[in-house]
């Protein structure tokens, strides 16, 4: 408790990243570490996304983008599938009254299509019932690939230029970062992974171009608020230059 007062103190209010992307990895290796099977690692990965979300909107962050589902992750067992499907249902309903509370907005991004219809009811439920909170946006991946939403943004592109609405000549960086499905979202600031893999899983690849990143081994389920404020701080402690050099940053600063 005192070690997470101490971390807490030492966030910079005024250095708050706006966005933090979190690939929640490590379930299933903290479900093995403790002789149970994968599903009891995934629900215990659910008490670390409430905490962490608690925890982002108490800190003023403006965006918390959870990686929960990838394209790729289709290809798990049906077994693990069905069962997480099933989760995702069960603590929308849960957590609609905590996101209330905490004046939290709900998002999600990828193809929610293609999840179960009482899945997809219940994130549209939740969405619009979050609709007017003006607090922390959640922005929860769903059935999310980055190439997924590539792929679907160049057809978008393609057929408005087929129907004369858009200009060749006109497609620059705007353009694309508008027929992502995070259109309305800022990029982010701080990239998270937890469970020690170094990559990116096809996540979130256009808007991350210049965010910075940070590994920690710890497993997700382990992820502690502690742990959080500790990559909030570590991220605080980074120059971000943007191709600009440590001079001309400085120069910028002081004018
Ligand atoms: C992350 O944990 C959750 C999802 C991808 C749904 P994993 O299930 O990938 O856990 P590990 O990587 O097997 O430990
Ligand atoms: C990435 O985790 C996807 C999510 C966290 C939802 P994975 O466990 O699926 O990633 P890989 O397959 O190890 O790269
Ligand atoms: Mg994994």
């Amino acid at each position: 408790m005192e070690a997470e007062q101490t971390y807490k103190d030492r966030i910079d209010k005024e250095r708050m990243p706006r966005h933090v992307a979190i690939i929640m990895d490590g379930n299933g290796r903290w479900a093995k570490k403790h002789g149970l099977a994968r599903m009891f690692g995934h629900r215990q990965g659910v008490e670390t996304v409430h905490r962490i979300t608690e925890a982002a909107a108490e800190a003023g962050i403006r965006y918390l983008t959870l990686y929960a589902f990838s394209t790729e992750n289709w290809n798990r067992p049906q077994q693990e599938v069905d069962a997480l499907m099933e989760l995702l249902v069960d603590t929308i309903a849960k957590e609609t009254p905590t996101l209330m509370k905490n004046n939290v907005q709900l998002l999600t991004i990828g193809d929610l299509e293609r999840l179960p219809k009482n899945a997809q009811d219940k994130f549209r439920h939740c969405m619009e019932q979050t609709s007017q909170n003006t607090g922390l946006r959640l922005v929860i991946a769903l059935s999310y690939s980055s190439r997924w939403e590539i792929i679907r943004a160049v057809q978008q592109m393609a057929k408005e230029v087929q129907s004369g609405t858009l200009r060749v000549e006109d497609i620059d960086e705007t353009t694309v970062s508008q027929h992502l499905t995070t259109c309305n979202i800022p990029d982010p600031d701080l990239l998270i992974r937890t469970s020690g893999e170094l990559r990116i899983s096809n996540f979130l690849l256009w808007q991350v171009a210049y965010s910075e990143l940070y590994f920690t081994p710890c497993l997700w389920p382990d992820f502690t608020v502690e742990e959080f404020y500790k990559a909030l701080i570590d991220y605080q402690g980074r120059e971000r230059r943007f191709g600009k050099t440590s001079e001309q940053l400085n120069t910028e600063n002081k004018g």
